[in-house]
């Protein structure tokens, strides 16, 4: 280990040298041709210098600066031979505007951090991926940019179907979608994984990313919020499996012993469909409960097992294999967590909100 290490500062010792050779070879040069000058200021003015300068940018990172200084003496040198300081109307100018910053002056310090802090979304959003991930899902990201594909036609809404409307979002005139949710890569995550199922695997992934909405904004709704989406292919998967998988998530979440129920609920993507709702785990205060009002339950999700014609166009049999889909807002998990009374405080980048997730 330690030879292979000193053979590598050797090569750059050697390059170093070769690097400064040059500079040095230019020197020899000017000052020959300086003698036979008339003119003697054009000196500063040789293209020989120029070409220093250009390959100061071609130079390994770390040699740049030793590289820069040099080629800088030898401009200070000819400077003072011709009588002509850099300060007054010298051709070359003293900050080379091309050059990497550490050529024309020190490395700034980084600013200081220690105000500084994650933001809550993405503490929470590292909390629930490590949570999924221990229970045995890969975690991935979604896009925050996609296609009428992935977030309808693969989803099976049908075209002109009014259940598109619920999904109202952004989208370009060339028809690029702002996604309004994390669901748009089902298709994708099955399709890339399908293999696992012939192997005798589950697919299982979590998807996490920002969604984006046409909203009228108040406390709970913001046009852009954060959702986590799960998916679970495998042979004979239940309803059983979704509702376990979820209580054990929540459970571990907010550290606490949770009840949970599922309301018939309508997705075009599950067949069925459920609405997923919390005991609360804050409601010790009874009617009183700042968190659901004294109802006791709290709706957090949406659910269900996945469609078969979403399964057939992922490229897997609806016979063979079945699965479950949730998804929800990370942003309602977290103000559910910390009493945060209104979800606009997200995006606002107001410090006092901030700091106290230090
Ligand atoms: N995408 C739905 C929404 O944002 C939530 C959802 C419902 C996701 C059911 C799912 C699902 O994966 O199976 O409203």
């Amino acid at each position: 280990m330690a030879i292979v290490a000193s053979g590598i500062s050797l090569a750059f010792d050697i390059e170093l040298r070769v690097i400064m050779d040059d500079v040095q070879s230019v020197r020899q040069h000017l000052l020959d041709k300086l003698k036979s000058l008339e003119e003697k200021k054009t000196i500063l003015r040789a293209p020989e210098l120029r070409d220093l300068y250009n390959k100061v940018k071609d130079q390994p990172e770390d040699k740049r600066a030793e590289f820069g200084q040099a080629i800088n003496n030898l401009k200070k040198e000819l400077e003072d031979l011709v009588g002509q300081s850099s300060d007054s109307n010298s051709v070359l100018s003293d900050i080379d505007v091309t050059a990497p910053m550490d050529i024309n002056s020190p490395i700034p310090q980084l600013i200081p951090t220690e105000n500084g802090t994650t933001h809550p979304i993405t503490q929470e959003t590292e909390k629930i991926a490590e949570i999924f991930y221990r229970m045995g899902f890969e975690v991935s990201e979604s896009r925050e940019i996609d296609d009428d594909y992935h977030m309808f036609t693969s989803l099976n809404f049908p075209e002109n179907h009014p259940a598109r409307d619920d999904y109202d979002t952004f989208i370009t005139e060339e028809g690029l979608i702002a996604p309004a949710h994390t669901s748009t890569m089902q298709n994708r995550i099955i399709s890339a994984r399908k293999h696992l199922l012939e192997e005798g695997e589950n697919i299982a992934v979590l998807a996490m990313d920002r969604v984006f909405r046409n909203e009228d904004l108040d406390a709970r709704h913001e046009h852009t919020f954060t959702q986590h989406e799960g998916i679970l292919v495998g042979k004979d998967i239940t309803v059983g499996n979704l509702v376990a998988t979820l209580k054990l998530f929540f459970t571990t979440y907010y550290e606490e012993d949770i009840e949970v129920k599922i309301t018939p609920f309508y997705f075009p993507f599950t067949e069925p469909s459920f609405e997923f709702s919390l005991s609360c785990p804050f409601c010790s205060d009874g009617e009183d409960c700042r968190v659901c009002s004294g109802e006791r339950w709290i709706e957090m999700l949406g659910c269900g097992m996945i469609h078969p014609n979403v399964l057939r166009m992922a490229g897997v049999d609806p016979i063979k294999y079945s699965g479950f889909a949730w998804g929800g807002g990370v942003e309602r998990l977290v103000m559910i967590k910390h009493n945060i009374e209104d979800i606009r405080h997200f995006n606002s980048g107001k410090l006092k909100f901030l700091r106290q997730f230090k």
